[in-house]
Order: structure tokens, then C-alpha cells, then sequence
């Protein structure tokens, strides 16, 4: 297994790399959570082929989250990826559309979007209530609306809008499924490059066996398991194990499982089933990663896994130094989601590219699945963190 950090921006770095040479992306890019641009200079820099800047403190106030990549990223990108290949990209609610929009303008094909809900964000919402009840004890209580425009709130104003205020909790990030453009078919370059499918037995969700029955005994002439199958293309039954792999993933956390109507959280399988289903579902080795949940409730259909751990976030840093045994990264996304992208997309010993390594949780993904990687981060501190957790897992699973 190769495994390649390079510390440095990742515009520099990436024209380091041949062309073709890569099988898949998988990275969790700065959101661009700051103040909105104005989107016409955006575009306009974009359709110039410029890159637009942006000046402002992004999430948590990390300079580096201000504003998403623009197309002259993921042109490069474009570049180094072998024709078929995928990319999968992490972005806010709030700005996926930007986001993929930078994709598209690169060249790539979107093929799809990846849904990943959890139950632990907090919502940064404005209590409208609250605020004009604090204006009211402030003299002059006057709340500038524009210029010469004051408006003198009252205590009925506070009453009127209590209960309103300006966010929803968030819930989910998307993943932008993206594909390089390839000529002749599927089948064609699937045997040329190794790219340009995805690994749907590798991800199928649970364990059971499942018959797809002929697709033409079946009422209607469709497969009445077509969500564990896939729509059959000859009509030939097989056996499968597990479902097929949905564009919606989850953390597992109570509150997800509320959300649907026949939920049951009976996570209790014995170790020796889950060992017997470690690889090619969606439970996963480490037993702290994921929870498991019976396939009896709707929510089992779904591939799942918790928000990353201390464990997971942490697990390595004791090899740097004496004092740095914590990630401090705002953003680590959880090693079992990653390595089930990382399946996903990337073929058998393939090469994996995060241009965007942050603390290196797709580094970590890529040594547990047995991927080549490539992973870039601009930031020291990060780097180090990465190599740490990412070099710890390599002399867990292959001691030399
Ligand atoms: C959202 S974080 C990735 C976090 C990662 N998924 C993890 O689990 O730790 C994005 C990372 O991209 C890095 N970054 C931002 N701009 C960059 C650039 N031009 N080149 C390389 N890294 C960059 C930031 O320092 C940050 O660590």
C-alpha cells in the first residue's frame, strides 16, 4: 500500500501529479460558511476562469473555511483523475450549490447527491423574541432599521415574535457524486481504466441473504425487490446479501431513528455475527464507529454510522508527542463513512486522492480498505495530525 502526504496548497501540488493517474476523490472541502458574496462577481471570476477570493472567517472562525473551491481546483482535479473516475464531495446545506456549481463549471458530470442526516447539530438561530426584549432595556431603545429609519420597539413587539427565529437545527451535509467524462461506454472504460462504476456489492447495507426473482414472473413485469437488487437488466435471479446501496446515509442517533415510522434500535447482534459481516455491509471493524441496528425497522435499509468518536478522532495522537493527544480539527468526519465511500467508488487496490486532508479521516479510511492514497493539507498542524493517525492505523493493520 502507498500512502503519500504532501503538505502545501493543494492548487500547487496538485499539478505535481501525472494526469490519469487517479481512481477516485474523496474529500471534505472548506464549506464556505462566511457572509455571502455577492454571486454575480462569483460567477463572473468563474465563467473568467479566474478564481474569486474571498475574505472573511469561515466555521469557527477557521480562515480557511471562508469560501468553497472554485472550478480551477477540481479543473486539476479533472486532470489527474482517470477518465470514469468519481468524486465525491462533502459541502454545507448552505452552499452545495455553489459548490457543485465550481464542479460542473470544472468539467465534470454530477451524477447524483449523497445525503448524510445526523442528529447533533445545533441550530445558530437569532431568538427574535429575546432580541427586541434586550433592545428594550437599552436607552435610546431604538433599533436602526436603515438610515433614518429607527424603529421604537415595545414590549408587545417582544410578545409578537417570541418563538421566531432565523435557522433550522441542522440535520444533514450532502456528498456531490461526481464523474469525469469518459467516451465510448461503461463497459468499455470500466475495462481500460478500472473506473467509471461503483462497487455496489462492496457497500450493500446489512447481511442477509435476498433472492431477485425474474424480473417477468412478477406482477407487472418489475422486480417487487428492486430496492435490494437494483432494477434486474436480464431477468436472471441471483442471491444477494444485503441492500442495495441508498443516496441517503445516517448516524444512527435516536433522533434520526425517530424520524422513521418502524424504526427499531435493537443493536445488540452478537460478536460473532458481526465478525461475520465485517467486510462488504455496513458494519464495520471498530466497534465503536457504528452502532448496529436489526433489519425488522425501515431505518436498517440505509447505511449508517455515528458522528466520528473522541476514540476515532484521537486514536494515534499518543505517537506524536506528550501533549498533543487530542485532533483539535472542527471538522473530522467519521472514519466508517469515509471507508464506505472510499468502496464505493474506488476500485480493487485503486489510488484514492483527498486534496483536502484536514486530519486525514479518508487517509485512515483508505489503509483500512487496502487504497493507495494521496492526501494534501495546506495547514501544519493538520498535517502532522494527519500523518500521525493516519501512519498509526498503517502499523496497526500491517506491522512491520
Ligand atoms: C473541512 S476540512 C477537512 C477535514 C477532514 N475531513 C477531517 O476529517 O479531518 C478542510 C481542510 O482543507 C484544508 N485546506 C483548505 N484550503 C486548502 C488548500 N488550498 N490546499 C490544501 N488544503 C487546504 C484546511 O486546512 C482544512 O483542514
Amino acid at each position: 500500500m502507498n500512502i503519500n502526504l504532501l503538505h502545501g496548497d493543494c492548487l500547487e501540488l496538485l499539478d505535481s501529479l501525472p494526469e490519469n493517474s487517479v481512481d477516485s476523490i474523496i474529500t471534505d472541502p472548506p464549506y464556505g460558511l462566511s457572509k455571502a458574496p455577492d454571486m454575480t462577481e462569483v460567477l463572473t471570476h468563474w465563467l473568467n476562469g479566474d478564481d474569486y477570493e474571498h475574505r472573511g472567517s469561515g466555521f469557527m472562525g477557521k480562515t480557511w473555511d471562508s469560501f468553497v473551491p472554485g472550478p480551477s481546483v477540481w479543473r486539476r482535479c479533472l486532470a489527474v483523475l482517470k477518465p470514469g473516475g468519481h468524486l465525491l464531495s462533502f459541502f454545507g446545506s448552505r452552499t452545495y450549490d455553489l459548490g457543485t456549481t465550481a464542479i460542473r463549471l470544472a468539467g465534470f458530470e454530477i451524477r447524483d447527491q449523497i445525503m448524510w442526516v445526523y442528529g447533533s447539530g445545533f441550530p445558530k438561530s437569532h431568538n427574535l423574541g429575546r432580541a427586541i426584549d434586550k433592545a428594550l432595556g437599552i436607552k435610546p431603545t431604538v433599533i436602526p432599521y436603515a438610515e433614518g429609519d429607527l424603529h421604537v420597539p415595545t414590549s408587545q413587539d417582544a410578545k409578537n415574535w417570541d418563538g421566531w427565529g432565523t435557522a433550522l437545527k441542522p440535520a444533514h451535509e450532502p456528498i456531490c457524486v461526481a464523474r469525469k467524462p469518459f467516451t465510448g461506454s461503461v463497459v468499455q472504460n470500466v475495462l481500460k481504466h478500472g473506473t467509471g462504476a461503483m462497487n455496489i456489492n462492496a457497500t450493500r447495507v446489512g447481511t442477509e441473504t435476498r433472492y431477485n426473482p425474474r424480473s417477468h414472473n412478477k406482477p407487472g413485469g418489475l422486480s417487487l425487490n428492486m430496492s435490494v437488487c437494483g432494477m434486474p437488466e436480464d431477468g436472471v435471479g441471483s442471491l444477494v446479501s444485503g441492500r442495495w446501496p441508498a443516496n441517503f446515509c445516517h448516524d444512527g442517533s435516536e433522533e434520526v431513528l425517530n424520524l422513521f415510522p418502524h424504526s427499531t434500535s435493537n443493536g445488540n447482534r452478537s460478536e460473532a455475527s458481526r465478525q461475520a459481516s465485517v467486510k462488504g455491509t455496513s458494519w464495520l471493524m471498530d466497534n465503536h464507529m457504528s452502532q448496529e441496528y436489526s433489519d425488522s425497522g425501515s431505518v436498517a435499509r440505509y447505511f449508517y454510522c455515528a458522528k466520528a468518536s473522541k476514540q476515532d478522532r484521537d486514536e494515534g495522537l499518543h505517537m506524536m508527542s506528550e501533549t498533543q493527544t487530542r485532533n483539535p480539527h472542527p471538522t473530522v468526519k467519521p472514519t466508517s463513512l469515509m471507508a464506505w465511500l472510499c468502496r464505493l467508488v474506488t476500485p480493487t487496490g485503486g489510488v484514492i486522492l483527498d486534496p483536502f486532508m484536514g486530519s486525514g479521516s479518508t487517509g485512515k479510511a483508505a489503509v483500512i480498505e487496502d487504497f493507495d492514497f494521496i492526501g494534501m493539507e495546506s495547514d501544519s498542524d493538520y498535517f502532522d495530525i494527519a500523518r500521525q493517525r493516519i501512519a498509526f492505523k498503517q502499523n496497526q493493520l500491517h506491522p512491520s
